[in-house]
C-alpha cells in the first residue's frame, strides 16, 4: 500500500465532531474491547478492494488507541485475526499479515513513547515468521510500560483460550501442584491470555452485526455491549465518546437488583 492511497483512505473516513462530553473517568470502562468489523463492506461501497477497507481501519485503530490513552481507559482489547479468519481468501490474509506487521514497525515507538503496553492474546506460532518477530519484539520493548494495556487477539479463539485455561488448569491438579477443590472463577482467569487485566466492561462491535464471534468470552461475563452500526473504518473519536456516553448511562447490576 503506498502512501497516496493510504491518504486516499485517510481522506474517505467519517471526521469526528462532538458535541459531547467525556464522561466523568469513575463512569468509565476500565476494559474495551473491540471488534473492528465491517472493513470489507466499507471497502465495497467504494469500489474499493476489501484490502483498502483493512488499511482505513487501521487509520481508524491509530485514532481509538490515541483516545483510549487520553481518556485513561486501562485496557483496550482488540479483535485483528480470528483462528476462523485464516478460512479468508490467501490475498486477504496475506494483506492483512503485511498490514499488521506494518502497523508495529512503524508505531511501535511512537506507542513505546506513550506508555502502552502490547500483550498478544492468541497463538503466535502459525503466523510467518516475519509477522512473528515483529509482534514479539513489540511485546517485549513495551513489557515494563504502564500506560494503555492494548491486547491484540491474533489467531484467538474464545472457546480455545478456554480450552487451554482448562488443560492448564488440569495439568496443575494432575502434578499435584494444585487441589481440586481450588479450582474457582479466579483460577481460570490467571490462566487467560488477559490474565491480570480486570474483566472487560463494556464491549464494542461495529458494523451492525450482533453477535460475539467467539471473542473474550470468559472475560466478557457481565460486559455491556454496544452495536454501532458504523463501518469500523468510519469508527472515530467521537463514535467512541457516544458510546462512552451510553455506557455511563447504564444501569449495571451484575445480576442483583437496585439497592436505591
Ligand atoms: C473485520 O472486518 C476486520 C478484520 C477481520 C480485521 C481487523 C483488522 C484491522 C482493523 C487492521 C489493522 C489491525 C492491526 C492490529 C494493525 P471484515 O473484513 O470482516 O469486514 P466485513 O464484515 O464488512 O466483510
Amino acid at each position: 500500500m503506498n502512501a497516496d492511497a493510504m491518504n486516499i483512505f485517510k481522506f474517505l473516513r467519517k471526521k469526528h465532531t462532538s458535541a459531547l462530553a467525556v464522561p466523568p473517568l469513575e463512569k468509565r470502562p476500565r476494559h474495551i474491547a473491540f471488534i473492528m468489523d465491517g472493513n470489507g463492506r466499507w471497502a465495497q461501497k467504494r469500489s474499493l478492494p476489501r484490502s483498502a477497507g483493512h488499511a482505513a481501519g487501521t487509520e481508524a485503530l491509530r485514532e481509538i488507541i490515541k483516545a483510549c490513552d487520553e481518556f485513561k481507559i486501562e485496557v483496550m482489547s482488540i479483535y485483528a485475526f480470528s483462528t476462523e479468519n485464516w478460512n479468508r481468501p490467501q490475498e486477504e490474509v496475506s494483506a492483512l499479515m503485511k498490514l499488521i506487521t506494518k502497523y508495529f514497525v512503524s508505531e511501535i515507538d511512537e506507542l513505546h513513547e506513550k506508555g502502552v503496553k502490547i500483550k498478544i492474546l492468541g497463538e503466535l506460532e502459525k503466523f510467518p515468521e516475519e509477522q512473528r518477530l515483529a509482534l514479539e519484539k513489540a511485546m517485549e520493548k513495551t513489557k515494563d510500560n504502564k500506560g494503555l494495556k492494548l491486547n491484540i487477539a491474533l489467531n484467538y479463539g474464545g472457546r480455545a483460550e478456554i480450552v487451554r485455561a482448562a488443560k492448564a488448569i488440569s495439568g496443575k491438579c494432575v502434578s499435584g501442584e494444585m487441589d481440586v477443590d481450588k479450582i474457582d472463577y479466579d483460577a481460570l482467569s490467571n490462566e487467560m491470555y488477559t490474565s491480570g487485566d480486570p474483566d472487560v466492561d463494556l464491549l464494542i462491535r461495529t458494523s451492525g452485526d450482533k453477535r460475539l464471534s467467539n471473542f473474550l468470552l470468559w472475560q466478557t461475563w457481565y460486559a455491556e455491549i454496544i452495536f454501532n452500526p458504523v463501518f469500523w473504518p468510519d469508527y472515530n473519536r467521537a463514535e467512541l465518546i457516544k458510546d462512552l456516553n451510553e455506557y455511563a448511562a447504564r444501569d449495571r447490576r451484575f445480576g442483583r437488583v437496585k439497592t436505591k
